[in-house]
């Protein structure tokens, strides 16, 4: 390419074509063949995948910091990873649960440290972050899992609301892979892991600013692939987006639906192993069902007003949590 745009740039207006024209335009046509072979083989590479079993990282004796291990899928991931053999970092707002978990692990004969961070707080973040990296070194999986979920329409949402829902859902990522992305750049290894949901692939009703946090995540979280994959074509940093539909932990208060056996709330437990399962494969994206993944990019596909018509059929969301 660059190759091209020098010599458009060296063509000083001779009108006779030289033999460096010939040399690029070969070069052009190499790189075209070679991006159908390579594009075909991705292809066949991805297909062939379908139905091979991934090799899991092993995470024996790694590192793992999980927000938001108090409860729910955190404190069942941070079960999980310890019990994979792990030593778990729990990072919650509650002490008191977070000690629990940390109990709870113990117990079972696992290694786990707690500590009580509010991930809005930035300065207080980057200064755990740093005794954290210092006392226990690096830390090989980041999961920011910490979230909240107000659940009424849009005009019912207050702003504080709405502010602390972006700080704890969002704006905290960015602080901890702030703080934990450039130890696993330098050794070309690691993952990050962002809680997004079904409501970061769908537009939900009682869910409006919740849908954008998630959506953020998705988005943010594709970028940076980019941004990886870019500055280092060897990048083996793994970053996993997650799509939970809905799942037991008490976040989503009045789930509604006209099939429950199609859309069974999911234990935090099952949940949680399908998302160390993602991590350890280094699954770009995984829906909770992993099918849900495929119903939105076939939903896509579809008009939007048959799409609805569907949607209204199933008639699945969650009502607001203020009755
Ligand atoms: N439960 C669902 O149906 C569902 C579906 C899709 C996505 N998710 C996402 O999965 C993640 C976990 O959800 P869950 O249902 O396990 O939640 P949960 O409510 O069971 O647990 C969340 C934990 O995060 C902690 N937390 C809240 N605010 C915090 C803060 N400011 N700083 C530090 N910790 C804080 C809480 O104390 C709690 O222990 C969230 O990001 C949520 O949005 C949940
Ligand atoms: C949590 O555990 C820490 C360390 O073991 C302890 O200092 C603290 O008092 C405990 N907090 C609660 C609320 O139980
Ligand atoms: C976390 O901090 C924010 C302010 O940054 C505050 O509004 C919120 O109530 C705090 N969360 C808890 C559970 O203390």
């Amino acid at each position: 390419m660059s190759k091209v745009s020098q010599s458009a740039s060296n063509a000083n207006g001779s009108s006779t074509t030289n033999s460096s024209d010939i040399y690029n335009i070969v070069l052009l046509v190499v790189d075209i063949v070679v991006l159908i072979v390579k594009f075909w083989l991705a292809i066949v590479e991805s297909i062939v995948g379908l139905f091979q079993t991934k090799p899991q990282d092993n995470v024996n004796g790694k590192f793992v910091l999980i927000t938001g291990t108090g409860h729910g899928m955190g404190k069942q991931m941070a079960l999980q990873y310890a019990a994979l053999g792990a030593t778990v970092i729990c990072w919650d707002v509650n002490e008191q649960t977070n000690n629990q978990t940390v109990k709870d692990i113990k117990q079972k004969g696992g290694k786990a440290f707690g500590y009580v961070c509010n991930v809005t707080k930035r300065e207080e973040l980057m200064e755990l972050a740093q005794k954290v990296r210092k006392e226990h070194g690096f830390i090989h999986v980041v999961v920011n899992n910490a979230g909240i979920m107000p659940c009424h329409p849009l005009l019912e949402h207050t702003e504080n609301e709405i502010r602390l829902m972006y700080d704890i859902n969002v704006v905290s990522h960015f602080w901890m892979i702030q703080s934990f992305l450039p130890d696993m750049v330098e050794r070309n290894e690691g993952s990050i892991v962002a809680l997004s949901s079904c409501a970061g692939l769908f537009g939900l009703i009682n869910l409006v600013p919740y849908c954008g946090t998630k959506f953020a995540v998705r988005g943010y979280m594709a970028a940076l692939t980019e941004e990886l994959r870019q500055k280092n074509p060897q990048n083996n940093v793994k970053l996993t987006t997650i799509y939970p539909y809905m799942i037991d932990t008490g976040l989503c208060k009045n789930p509604r639906y006209r099939f429950p056996s199609l859309f069974q709330l999911i234990s935090p437990d099952v949940a949680a192993a399908s998302i160390i399962q993602a991590q350890r494969e280094g699954l770009e994206e995984a829906a909770i069902p992993r099918s849900y993944l495929t119903l939105e990019k076939v939903g896509r596909l579809i008009p939007r007003k048959a799409m609805r018509l569907v949607n209204d059929f199933v008639d699945t969301g969650v009502d607001t949590d203020k009755y």
